[in-house]
């Protein structure tokens, strides 16, 4: 996600800046850029690409005077990674410079409404409305046309502002996205994350949602919407800067697991306005929607399986057949696909080889594609005809977590809002259907805190020399992902298995004490899943069942249990995977593995 940096005092700011900036990096990024202000006029050096870029453009801050500015690297969501779309942005009349990290839900609506009023707008991207509506509300009062231009905005944001006629000064602001004041002497700053100011200051002020900060070399004064002081705590960084950059996390897995309800809040939300999914982005329109005759579904590894839980969504819901295809398979299968087949290619990185060649042989055979990418500006995103983002931020860990079930979401969103396109569901269950959209944040919320049993758990299993996930139709799509996370980060032999198929096979493997992890939170099949667990017991397997709270018959027959909030059946995956996530994680952390870069692996696989 995009990272923010902000200094004022005695010091040339522009390297202070760019040292900032390098701090940020592992946030993941794709343009950069710094405004510093000096002789009453702003300076703004931007570039596409790396830090390194910016440090060469400006000769490392050198040609950029002043000892008050801000900087940004962005994570590019609105509108490609390039110089124009870089921040710091700039009002028309050069007074003031504005770098943002969130995303405006409402940015269409304010840049018709200031274009209307006749502001000039040079990129693509939401943030440049704040600047303007700055500009707009400014009448001498910095302050207080920072906090008007605030209340307008719907969406999150950390801002730092800087203004020619009030030099020393800078603006902060925060909603939603982390914005931390650094508390020097003679001197001060703000940024995304304490990594950026630990160099400097381990004396810092958090900002809260809603609150602003004025700043200048000797004084940080913190006040509400109303204007209004308000008094903040100095807090002192102990952390090191290794451990900073994890939010104080220990691994890049964890945080990512953790941001998992803000990640899909911020993948959702912007595309739900007045009670209708709204998905013009992609330019799928109701009547290619009514024209087509069959979906397929392409991916590589967990994108894989997330189009696995998303099939029983779309099918339920458009009466269409999905087919869930691994992209390595279906680009050497000469696969039956025509006109009238429109291709949904999943990817996190938006850069995996098998799926880029997927893509290019369905493309061949004359279907649409509609990529769902975490990266904007990538390889898939470009060569697609129609492109929905996920807005999860920069994934680091190369085990996937919050790039899974933003694709899930994405998949639920798109299959309510093409039923409706192509009128095959009525008011009452898409209005019910979408509430339950609308709380899927909250119900990861809740799998995420409903299980502090968790890591005993892990001790319990982590010296397992295999494990299997058992579940049927959705808890099957899901058991595929469990499996796989806990394969991939703590090297246990873990295989997914439809339930039913137990019978035709497998069961052979079932000895005294095999773990078998059992989904259960599919109510239509929810007797036939307690006849396997019953099977398995019956052979000494050890069962782990993950259910709903109030699900007594399963924690009558189970050795241990996970639990999962209740959600609409069709929308299951994205919660019930939050406690095999963390299940994967403790185990591998008992068994001392490298969480975040996990052996043999890479976080894109743009090789064959
Ligand atoms: C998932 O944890 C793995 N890192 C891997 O299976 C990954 O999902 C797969 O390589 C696809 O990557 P993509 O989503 O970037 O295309």
């Amino acid at each position: 996600m995009c990272g923010i940096v902000g200094y004022t005092g005695s010091q040339e700011a522009a390297p202070i800046l760019l040292e900032g900036l390098k701090k940020l990096e592992y946030r993941g990024y794709d343009s950069a850029g710094i405004a510093v202000i000096n002789d009453s006029r702003i300076s703004v050096s931007k570039v596409t690409g790396r830090i390194a870029n910016l440090c060469e453009k400006t000769s490392d801050g050198k040609n950029c005077p002043g000892t008050a500015g801000i900087g940004h690297t962005r994570w590019a969501t609105h509108g490609a990674p390039t110089d124009t779309n870089a921040h710091p942005h700039m009002s028309n009349d050069g007074k003031f410079a504005v770098v943002h990290n969130g995303i405006i839900e409402n940015y269409i609506a304010l840049r018709e409404e200031l274009t209307e009023k006749g502001y000039r707008f040079e990129s693509q991207t939401d943030t440049e409305v704040i600047v303007h509506l700055i500009e707009m509300y400014y009448s001498g009062n910095l302050k207080n046309a920072v906090i008007k231009a605030s209340s307008r905005l719907r969406g999150s944001y950390a801002l730092g502002v800087v203004c020619t006629d009030e030099p020393e000064k800078l603006y902060a602001a925060r909603e939603a996205s982390p914005l931390i004041l650094g508390v020097g002497i003679g001197e001060n700053y703000f940024a995304s994350d304490v990594t950026a100011l630990v160099p400097y200051t381990r004396n810092v002020i958090y900002l809260d949602d809603g609150e602003f900060a004025e700043i200048t070399p000797d004084s940080i004064t913190v006040f509400d919407p109303a204007g209004r002081p308000v008094n903040k705590k100095i807090s002192r960084i102990t952390w090191d800067v290794q451990a900073a950059e994890k939010g104080g996390y220990e691994h890049f897995m964890l945080k990512e697991i953790i941001e998992q309800p803000g990640a899909i809040k911020a993948t959702i939300a912007p595309r739900i306005k007045d009670g209708k999914i709204v998905l013009d982005e992609t330019g799928l329109t109701a009547e290619y929607l009514k024209s087509i005759n069959k979906i397929v579904i392409t991916a590589c590894g967990s994108a894989y399986y997330a189009g696995c839980a998303g099939k029983y969504a779309i099918e339920k819901l458009c009466r269409i057949p999905v087919q869930v295809e691994l992209a390595s398979e279906l680009r050497y299968s000469d696969p039956i696909i025509d006109e009238h087949t429109l291709v949904i290619v999943l990817s996190q990185s938006g850069e995996t080889a098998d799926t880029i060649a997927a893509m290019k042989e369905c493309k061949k055979r004359g279907a649409k594609t509609l990529a769902i990418v975490n990266v904007v500006g990538s390889t898939i995103a470009n060569i697609a005809d129609h492109t929905i983002y996920t807005w999860a931020g920069p994934e680091i860990a190369v085990a996937t977590t919050k790039g899974y079930t933003t694709q899930v979401s994405v998949l639920y969103l798109f299959a309510l809002y093409a039923a409706e396109k192509m009128n095959r569901i009525d008011e009452e269950l898409y209005k019910r259907l979408l509430e339950s959209l609308n709380t899927l944040p909250k119900k990861i919320q809740e799998a995420l805190d409903m299980n502090p049993q968790i890591p005993n758990l892990a001790k319990k299993y982590h010296n397992a020399s295999s494990l299997f996930f058992i579940g049927r139709n959705t808890d099957y799509a899901v058991a595929l992902e469990g499996a796989l996370k806990m394969k991939e980060i703590s090297y246990i032999h873990a295989e997914s298995y439809a339930a039913g198929e137990l019978k035709h096979g497998t069961i052979a493997l079932i000895e005294e004490h095999q773990p078998v992890i059992a989904l259960c939170c599919n109510e239509s099949i929810m007797e036939k899943t307690m006849s396997n667990i019953i099977e398995v017991k019956a052979r000494g397997a050890e069962v782990l069942a993950v259910t709903f709270k109030d699900n007594q018959k399963i924690v009558s027959l189970a050795d241990d249990m996970i639990y999962v909030p209740k959600t609409e059946t069709i929308f299951a995956a994205a919660a019930e995977i939050v406690p095999l996530q963390l299940l994967a994680y403790y185990v591998a952390k008992e068994n001392g593995c490298d969480i975040d870069k996990p052996k043999n692996l890479a976080k894109s696989v743009t090789v064959e």
